[in-house]
């Protein structure tokens, strides 16, 4: 697979990210994939009880991460955690040297973390977002498009439209994240004019991954009508179409008011519907082409079809 800037900054064997994902992307995940020669990113509450200590969790997965890989790693922080400043802080303490900042901005921490040798990334989904990015100095940027698991972008712009207008607008690196499953993707991201990809929902259908296997079995029956977004209003998600996904539409269709909305969310349905598999009022965040995903496989196979597949890809197109 082509080398990019990406490889380079990473210090990485193939362009491709497993993306953060809160409560699920412990240790044993990152560093299968890390090990598999692309980058492993651990999440905070990775395995953690609702109430559990995110710092402390923290600390136990970036110490298990470094038992278990040699390879370089990433932390995802969510910037809209309540926790994400103290989080920063143990990421610091801990001398990780790569962290995907997301669901926020960037300019507040990047400078800080530069300064201690961390190479900031941070998830967009507009050029105008991209471009304040840039000028915050990240090392790259991840471009999400609405076909991403998980929050998206109030904008709601699709990857095929977003990945090109963003690589001609700032200079720094893109990856593309949402809706890419395989090696067709892989090759469509980087023709379009970005230098890495980063995949979530592939990463959720791996034997490594601690989510419920009712989750993961889900993912593998979805098809391509079966992810939905919801929240518009406050924060747009995609997932599986669950019952409570179509509740929470229900009421967002009746003109509930925000705060409604908000304590019918509660609090740790994602990990509900990710860790315990409650697919009847759990959110279970799922990309939009869970369709291509059928089986569920070691990580390792994962990033080797990837690889193999990239080559086949490019050899039809000549
Ligand atoms: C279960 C799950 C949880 C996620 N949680 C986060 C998160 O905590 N932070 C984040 O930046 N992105 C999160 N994401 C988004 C992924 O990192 C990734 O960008 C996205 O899944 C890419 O789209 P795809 O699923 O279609 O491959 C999550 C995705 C999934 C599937």
């Amino acid at each position: 697979m082509k080398r990019t800037r990406i490889c380079n900054l990473l210090e990485i064997k193939y362009p491709i990210l497993q993306g953060g994902m809160l409560w699920i992307a412990n240790a044993e995940l990152g560093a299968a994939v890390s090990n598999a020669g692309a980058l492993g990113i651990i999440s905070p509450l990775a395995g953690m009880e609702s109430q559990g200590d995110s710092s402390e969790n923290l600390r136990l997965q970036i110490t298990k991460t470094r038992e278990l890989t040699e390879k370089p790693f990433g932390v995802n922080i969510p910037l809209d955690l309540q926790q994400s400043g103290i989080l920063i802080d143990i990421i610091l303490k801990e001398e990780v040297r790569i962290i995907v900042t997301s669901a926020g901005n960037p300019t507040h921490y990047t400078e800080l973390l530069h300064q201690n040798g961390v190479r900031v990334i941070h998830v967009v989904s507009s050029v105008h977002q991209a471009q304040i990015a840039e000028s915050s100095n990240v090392n790259a940027i991840i471009v999400e498009g609405v076909e991403a698991a998980g929050h998206l972008g109030f904008d709601e712009l699709p990857l095929f439209s977003l990945i090109p207008q963003v690589a001609d607008a700032v200079s720094i690196p893109v990856i593309a994240a949402g809706g890419i499953v395989d090696a067709r993707g892989v090759v469509a991201a980087l023709s379009l004019g970005a230098e890495g990809v980063q995949l979530g929902t592939r990463f959720v259908a791996v034997e490594e991954n601690i989510a419920n296997i009712r989750y993961k079995q889900a993912i593998l029956e979805a098809q391509d009508t079966d992810t939905v977004v919801t929240c518009r209003r406050l924060l747009p998600t995609r997932s599986l179409k669950t019952e409570f996904a179509q509740k929470l539409i229900e009421l967002e269709e009746s003109g509930a008011s925000a705060s409604d909305i908000r304590e019918f969310l509660g609090y740790s349905r994602a990990r509900g519907g990710q860790l315990e598999g409650d697919l009847v009022n759990g959110e279970a965040y799922c990309g939009a082409s869970a369709g291509l995903i059928k089986e569920i496989l070691p990580v390792a196979s994962v990033v080797q079809r990837l690889v193999e597949g990239y080559k086949e890809v490019l050899q039809n197109l000549v």
